[in-house]
């Protein structure tokens, strides 16, 4: 297994930000998600530190969806990162979190009248727009309070770097944005650009997750310029932002190839600079969204094995104190994972197990065939790289309770969520 930085052998134990593991799940009792807090504030850093030009602006935009609370908002917060939140409920937690709210981005497919006035409630003055109902929405509250809101809209460049190579193709039929190649979009862009209480100031263009082919980005940066070039040309209005999304890959196994963060942004910004300058338009601001990138490796999971299974087929199974609830990506996406016994580290591995759940479902599996040392009930068992996506798609299947999240830094941890309770479970039960 792969330790990351905080990651440390402490005489046969793991520790993370100086924090034996054992001496956590004795204080805790229970599973939990675990984070180490430097390395998380080494990655904002990294970010921003790296995705700079002294031509334009840049803004790093965390994509809360990977991982929202209350604790996250502030501290990326302190690294002057904004958010791009997808809901109504990322606003508001940020918001309660006292983030400042004109750093915030609004997306998603579908923003309801609704959710597009509680975000101008809440002081969210930047929207991504996806589609032309949602453009009448925010345009007429815009009109009717007398506000004046900056606008993107969300373009699909049909550049499809999920099959790891990158195609350009006009039939892209993603649900998300709108279509370069589909002429209607001067029109909107023409109408969009012309509305009183509303600032169109670019595009937005987000290509994928989990990429590791630096060339899919760039591609799209080539794509996005010259679209905007064309629109400047057609429409002449000026192009002021672009926010080329996210989707840096990471390393979850050792299958897995990232691209080298901070080489990787160098070149990008090099990119976008020639792209800028070739190009002639006047940016003055690029954003990107990394979410996974920026907090997926700072995150694991720690759980008790109850007790190991051998079946009559001779798959030997590690039960552990969560499962499917606390990490669907196994069950949803195949994803794998590397894990560890944390009590155990320097011992060798010499079984192969399948990692199993406490689900009542035969796909409740976190990891399928990894070797580890001879594991026993009260073993710890540390799944690493669960800081994104996880939390956030966690379910109460079963009725049983989320886990709580610790940070951990400096030798001491700090509960951020509680786990459930089992008056949670029932709280909105009538
Ligand atoms: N910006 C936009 C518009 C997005 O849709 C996403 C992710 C991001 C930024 C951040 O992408 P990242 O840097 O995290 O790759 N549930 C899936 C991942 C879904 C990603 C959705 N959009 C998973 O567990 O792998």
């Amino acid at each position: 297994m792969r330790l990351f930085e905080g990651m440390k052998n402490e005489n046969g134990v793991l520790s993370i930000g100086g924090v034996k593991l054992t001496d956590l799940y004795n204080k805790y009792k229970q599973a939990l998600y675990v984070y180490d807090e430097q390395l998380l504030e080494d990655t904002c850093k990294l970010f921003t530190e790296n995705f700079k030009s002294s031509n334009f602006e840049t803004e790093i935009l965390y994509a809360s969806k990977a991982f929202s609370c209350l604790e996250i908002y502030r501290l990326i917060s302190k690294f002057n990162l904004g958010t791009d939140a997808v809901s109504q409920g990322e606003m508001f937690t940020a918001k309660q979190a006292g983030f400042d709210m004109k750093k915030v981005y609004f997306h998603g497919n579908n923003k309801t009248y609704e959710e597009l006035a509680a975000a101008l409630d809440y002081g969210v003055s930047n929207i991504i727009i996806d589609n032309d109902y949602e453009y009448h929405f925010i345009n007429d509250l815009a009109k009717e309070r007398e506000v004046q809101v900056n606008i993107l809209l969300r373009i699909n460049t049909g550049i499809d770097a999920h099959t790891h190579e990158y195609i350009k193709t006009s039939k892209d039929d993603s649900k998300f944005g709108y279509s370069v190649y589909d002429e209607k979009i001067y029109d909107l862009i023409y109408d969009m650009s012309n509305q009183s209480n509303l600032n169109f100031l670019g595009f937005h263009s987000h290509i994928g997750s989990q990429i590791f082919e630096e060339e899919s980005f760039f591609e799209a940066t080539k794509t996005v310029f010259n679209f905007s070039k064309k629109v400047q040309e057609k429409v002449k209005i000026d192009i002021k932002v672009l926010n080329l999304g996210g989707g840096f890959g990471v390393y979850y196994t050792k299958n897995d190839k990232p691209m080298e963060l901070v080489s990787f942004l160098n070149r990008y910004i090099k990119v976008i600079e020639d792209e800028r300058n070739t190009s002639g338009l006047n940016i003055e601001k690029i954003i990107i969204e990394p979410g996974r990138s920026l907090i997926c490796n700072a995150g694991s999971t720690l759980y008790e094995i109850g007790g190991t299974k051998k079946t009559y087929a001779g798959r030997e199974y590690i039960f552990v104190d969560g499962g499917m609830g606390d990490n669907p990506r196994y069950a949803l996406y195949k994803a794998e994972y590397e894990c560890c016994i944390v009590n155990k580290i320097n011992k060798e591995n010499i079984r192969e197990y399948t990692i199993a759940g406490k689900y009542c479902e035969s796909g409740d599996i976190i990891i399928k065939n990894v070797n580890l040392p001879q594991a026993e009930r009260g073993d710890l068992l540390l799944v690493t790289s669960t800081g994104a996506y996880n939390h956030s798609m966690a379910s109460n299947y079963n009725k049983m309770r989320k886990l709580g999240v610790v940070f951990l830094k400096d030798g001491k941890d700090r509960l951020v969520v509680k786990a459930d309770t089992l008056e949670d479970l029932i709280k909105n039960d009538i």
